[in-house]
């Protein structure tokens, strides 16, 4: 028999459209939420929600830019409209930028940290209160195993997004818990999704090569059901931290106890595959 953990519930996906976003809507839905789907992709969102209602399940999907205050309020309103005030958020949509650290144009840096780090603070900011005002609720925001740990220059500005908002979820984790509201960051490590689709290259970058715009995933890169499963589950069991490779949690333990060393290893590894 099939587990429904979620009956009656109400979840609010950003990034639904495609990936880890898509896969958390479908395995909600399955285990009896109604789903409000988000995203800027409406072409992608119509064939979540048609497969969520074929299955017999409820959703609606909204089209939404993370990136503006109005949308997130207009979501919120959209979803107490269609089912009631939320009981899960998931703030999922996130874009990837890849171009030379000490180049990169400070406009790089606030696209980047516009949607993968404010884009959670107004969805926080949007549905919370409500959250609060009820005494329970969970929020789900995804970070990346590039919020725990830096390391390809390329990359710099991702991981600095990521990295603002695991500090922002582990200070809110805190800050709600205690008034009934759950908190839960998903750091992933490689997912396989269209997630390479959502790269922009920095305007100062001389051209794609050696921004590896081809190696968005690992060799061990899990498949977006997987990451969906673990993301219930720690909200079952109400767990902060959700990492989909178990390598990095030995990884994190390293890092923690010494940092210095992490940079010398780091280094000596990318001074290797130079
Ligand atoms: N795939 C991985 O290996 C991996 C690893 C670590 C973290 N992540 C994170 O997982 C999250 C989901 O990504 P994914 O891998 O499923 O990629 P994906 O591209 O398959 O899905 C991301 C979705 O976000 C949407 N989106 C982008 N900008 C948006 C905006 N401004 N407003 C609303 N929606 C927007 C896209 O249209 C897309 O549907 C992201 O935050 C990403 O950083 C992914």
């Amino acid at each position: 028999m099939s587990v429904v953990r979620f009956a009656g519930k109400i979840a609010v996906v950003t990034g639904a459209a495609s990936g880890i976003g898509r896969a958390t809507a479908l395995a909600l839905a399955a285990e009896g939420a109604a789903v409000v789907l988000a995203d800027l992709n409406v072409d992608r969102l119509a064939e979540v929600e048609s497969e969520i209602r074929t299955a017999g399940g409820r959703a609606i999907a909204q089209r939404c830019d993370v990136a503006s205050d109005a949308d997130l309020e207009a979501l919120a309103a959209a979803t107490t409209a269609a089912f009631g005030d939320a009981d899960i958020l998931m703030n999922n949509a996130g874009v990837m930028l890849r171009g030379p650290l000490e180049r990169m144009p400070t406009s790089d840096w606030q696209w980047i940290m516009d949607i993968n780090f404010l884009g959670a603070v107004r969805g926080v900011r949007a549905f919370l209160p409500a959250m609060l005002a009820r005494g329970s609720g969970h929020i789900v925001n995804t970070a990346s195993i590039g919020g725990l740990v830096g390391g390809r220059a390329h990359s710099a500005g991702y991981s600095a997004s990521k990295f603002a908002l695991v500090g922002y979820s582990e200070t809110l984790a805190v800050h709600v818990r205690s008034r009934g509201v759950g908190v839960s960051v998903l750091c992933p490590g490689g997912v396989r999704t269209n997630l390479p689709e959502q790269i922009r290259l920095s305007d100062a970058a001389e051209g794609p090569e050696g921004y590896g715009l081809d190696e968005a995933f690992g060799p061990d890169a899990v498949e977006p059901d997987a990451a969906a499963a673990l993301v219930l589950d720690a909200m079952v069991d109400g767990r902060f931290l959700v990492l989909t490779d178990p390598r990095h949690q030995k990884m994190l333990e390293r890092r923690v106890s010494d940092m210095d060393a992490w940079v010398a290893t780091r280094a000596a590894a990318g001074a290797a595959r130079a």
